[in-house]
């Protein structure tokens, strides 16, 4: 059963990691996190193509994140000070719902970081920028990421036959949701 503990306390709150927008010297540590990795096997996005590319995209998304247009941020490892991966939030158009996603470097999955990034990115959602549900689609199967969004509260809300193609192939995917009534229990709870 996947919900059993779902209520237990995130391990987001405690600082094992720091969002911040995006700058292009991030693709030094990210492009080697990406580029044949296993990654992207769980993604809709393939990753980028090369470092040029890459370099480029996230110095545009640094500048749409000043503007205010994008919420986007590179996920660093607090102890290191390293850039680990990838997460953002993204508004419906009148602004009450966002879909959240993340990834997170090969050699620093399975420690609760991902479990503690959405934890953060939750917060900025509702606290920042005023959401009243947050969603995430995880493919099919991917019960790491399943697991990390319900450890923060998130509860399946349907399964999507084929909703994307990867790599030629249909792939059914989760959707996850988290209301505002839900997190704000989950915060009151949780504080001291
Ligand atoms: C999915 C991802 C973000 C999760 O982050 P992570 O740091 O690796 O995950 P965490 O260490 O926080 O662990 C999440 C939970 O999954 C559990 N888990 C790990 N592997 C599992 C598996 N094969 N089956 C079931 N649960 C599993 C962990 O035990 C943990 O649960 P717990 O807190 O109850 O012990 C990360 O692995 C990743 O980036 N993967 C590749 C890209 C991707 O799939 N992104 C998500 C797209 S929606």
């Amino acid at each position: 059963m996947l919900n059993d503990d779902a209520e237990k306390p995130p391990a987001g709150r405690n600082r094992l990691v720091e969002l911040r927008p995006p700058v292009e010297a991030d693709a030094q540590d990210l492009f080697p996190l990406l580029k044949g990795t296993s990654v992207t096997d769980t993604l809709a996005w393939d990753g980028p193509l090369s470092l040029t590319e890459y370099r480029r995209g996230l110095h545009e998304r640094g500048a749409q994140v000043a503007a205010g247009l994008k919420h986007f941020f590179t996920i660093v490892e607090v102890g290191s000070g390293r850039a680990i991966g990838s997460c953002d939030v993204r508004l419906d158009e009148d602004g009450s719902r966002a879909m959240m996603g993340l990834w997170i470097g090969e050699p620093y999955q399975g420690k609760k970081l991902g479990t503690a990034v959405i934890a953060e990115l939750a917060s900025y959602a509702f606290e920042t920028l005023g959401v009243n549900r947050l969603e995430a689609e995880v493919f099919v199967g991917n019960l790491r990421s399943r697991r990390a969004f319900e450890r923060n509260g998130f509860v399946l809300l349907q399964t999507n036959p084929a909703a994307v193609v990867k790599r030629g192939v249909p792939v059914d995917e989760w959707r996850l949701g988290l209301e505002r009534e839900a997190w704000e229990r989950r915060t009151t709870s949780l504080s001291p």
